[in-house]
């Protein structure tokens, strides 16, 4: 094995993020809130103004100078995601507004090409709301129906059970890769390929995967893949969608408008090539080029490493909370990344997390977007930590503080 190189760890990394120098309500900030969006680094925040300040123009527009400097910088920018994901061809990766707009355009134009009444999608149980209900969307305008795949009891989705919920009717399968609220590491290559034995295609809902481990979509063999750029250190109101050259060709566009045509009369409309076929309008351009600043800088610090630096503190947080009494931890999946949640007994989650807020410890609680889980699980809402590679071991150490404070202050 390869020796994991050492991440810039602890305070190298955390000098590179301005808002972690500050304080919330007199406390140093103990972020985390990573999986609902992360912060950004001086790199990527200098990138921005960089573009604003000497590199601003509309892309694709004009012929003049600063419209070139800006589309060269968009297009870079989709081959740095192209090379990140390890994508065949740049013209696979479409930007978009974020994961969920990603999978918006799926359902929508994968529906309209390839779904019909009578059909059915299978949807996963551990998604988060943005890929579940733009298949009920979908399900509503064709006719065709959602097939759940359940979550074990270990909170993983099993190879097994998939095969047995695949029918000929099947059109489409949406899994997750890492689970926003159990932290599971799903094994998404063979479940991705238990679908292709059956001739099925997969979308996969990268939006906590990417972040923390090497995502190579064709090893993965995914059909589309999907991801916000928020959540990994860049600007928000950008994500990618990768799909797979001979989906994207055969499926209509998602919206019309400039950019997206081949050429427009009175009449008719006939599309552009891909990836702009997809790209209507000005997208957030600026954007996509701090997603590019925000990936280079995540390989800078390594992915390996980054891995190496999260599960210890991951697994640190995990023996600290383990030990706590009246705890109850969600899943118990044999791979868990960056992710875990939890509720304090005789503690609601909402007041749990005002008591951290005031120490100035910002965790996410409530429903996490994800009802149908939390059904599952029989609560109406988790408390949820969750790590960057900016975290460490004493962030752990105040959110047990927190923790138990809350349960001091709480005690019947
Ligand atoms: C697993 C997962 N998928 C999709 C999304 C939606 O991401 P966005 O709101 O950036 O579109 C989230 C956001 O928390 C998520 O955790």
């Amino acid at each position: 094995m390869q020796p994991v190189p050492d991440l810039r760890m602890p305070d190298h990394i955390r000098s590179d993020f301005p808002i972690l120098r500050r304080k919330v309500h007199g406390h140093p900030l103990v972020y985390l809130d990573n999986a609902a969006t992360t912060h950004k680094p001086q790199a990527v925040l200098d990138r921005i103004l960089e573009v604003y300040k000497d590199g601003y123009s509309n892309i694709h527009r004009g012929v003049h100078h600063l419209s070139e400097i800006a589309s060269q910088a968009y297009e870079d920018a989709r081959k740095t995601v192209k090379e990140f994901i390890n994508a065949p061809h740049g013209h696979e990766v479409i930007f978009t507004g974020g994961a969920t707009d990603s999978i918006n355009l799926v359902a929508a134009s994968f529906g309209e090409a390839f779904v019909e009444e009578g059909d059915e999608i299978i949807v996963s149980e551990m998604e988060h709301h943005s890929n579940i209900v733009p298949w009920h969307m979908m399900c509503r305008r064709t006719g065709a129906r959602v097939k759940t795949l359940p979550v074990s009891e270990k909170g993983t989705l099993e190879a097994a059970t998939l095969k047995e919920l695949i029918t000929s009717k099947t059109r489409l399968v949406c899994l997750v890769y890492v689970s926003h609220v159990l932290g599971t590491v799903n094994d998404i290559r063979e479940l991705i390929r238990v679908c292709h034995e059956k001739g099925v295609p997969v979308l996969v809902d990268g939006a906590q995967a990417v972040q923390h481990m090497q995502v190579d979509v064709q090893q993965l063999g995914a059909d589309f893949f999907v991801f916000s750029g928020h959540k990994i250190f860049s600007e928000t109101g950008i994500g990618v969608l990768y799909g797979k050259e001979d989906w994207l060709e055969k499926m209509p566009p998602y919206r019309g408008g400039g950019g997206m045509i081949s050429s427009v009369t009175m009449e008719q409309t006939s599309y552009g090539e891909l990836p702009f076929k997809f790209e209507a309008g000005t997208g957030n351009y600026v954007a996509a080029i701090s997603l590019a600043a925000a990936l280079d800088y995540v390989k800078r610090s390594g992915l390996d490493a980054i891995k190496a630096h999260e599960d210890d503190v991951l697994a640190y947080a995990l023996d600290h909370l383990n030990e706590l009494e009246g705890l109850t931890i969600y899943g118990n999946p044999p791979k868990r990344c960056s992710v875990v949640s939890f509720n304090i007994d005789g503690v609601h989650h909402y007041d749990a997390g005002m008591v951290l807020d005031k120490k100035g410890i910002a965790v996410r609680t409530g429903k996490l977007c994800a009802e149908p889980l939390l059904h599952t699980l029989g609560v109406d809402g988790v408390i949820r930590a969750s790590f960057a590679l900016y975290n460490t071991k004493e962030d752990v150490d105040h959110l047990i503080g927190g923790i138990k404070t809350a349960q001091t202050m709480f005690k019947t």
